[in-house]
């Protein structure tokens, strides 16, 4: 499941840590990314919120048969590195809905909370991982769903992650723009 992290960097180095490509994302180590991607379990199909360089996105296409990624501000040139087993959505990935069911969903921005939207997504047995704000750090948590509910699996650790983007206008739509171009109706959360 190895992925040139050299086609995700903007100088196309592969240093050991976190590379910041834009004030609300950074390529995460090979190290992170493929243990994310582990953590999400054997299922078919995995909806990942927040693509940013789309690194993370390729790893987990090279583990999951279907691969759909949501990013709220989508940079330009991501598609054209990822392979044919993913779908790009610009939409907010806190309302985005897609109407079916994942073997697994993964949160590679800090949430304030789970929204309601990503357990519906989730199929029985599934898992939702998400890093969760604490001040300024990020537990790493890993939740099972069972029935309705989701159930602390464990927490992974912690680590710092860019903070959920939010749409002002409630994002309930997905939106058409210019990838790299953030329309300024976009704020961080607090
Ligand atoms: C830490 S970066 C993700 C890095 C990514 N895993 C990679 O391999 O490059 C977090 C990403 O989440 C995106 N994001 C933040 N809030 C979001 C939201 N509400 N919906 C979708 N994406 C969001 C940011 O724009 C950013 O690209």
């Amino acid at each position: 499941m190895s992925v040139d992290r050299r086609l995700f960097t903007p100088d196309g180095s592969d240093p050991d840590f976190p590379v910041p490509i834009s004030e609300d994302c950074t390529v995460p180590t090979s190290q992170m990314a493929e243990m994310l991607a582990a953590t999400l379990g054997t299922g078919t199909s995995v909806l990942e919120l927040g693509t940013g360089s789309g690194f993370q996105t390729a790893v987990l296409a090279s583990c999951f048969a279907d691969v759909v990624s949501v990013e709220v501000q989508p940079l330009p040139g991501v598609q054209e590195k990822l392979p044919a087993n993913v779908a790009l959505i610009a939409a907010d990935g806190c309302t985005y809905d897609s109407g079916e069911q994942f073997d697994a969903v993964l949160v590679t921005f800090a949430a304030r909370e789970i929204a309601p939207v990503w357990v519906k997504q989730i199929r029985e047995d599934g898992r939702l991982v998400v890093p969760l704000r604490i001040g300024n750090s990020s537990r790493i948590s890993v939740y099972v769903k069972r029935g309705d509910r989701l159930h602390l699996e464990g927490v992974l650790g912690y680590a710092q992650f860019t903070r959920r983007v939010l749409q002002q206008d409630g994002g309930a739509r997905p939106r058409r723009h210019t990838p790299g171009v953030p329309p300024s109706c976009w704020t961080k959360e607090r």
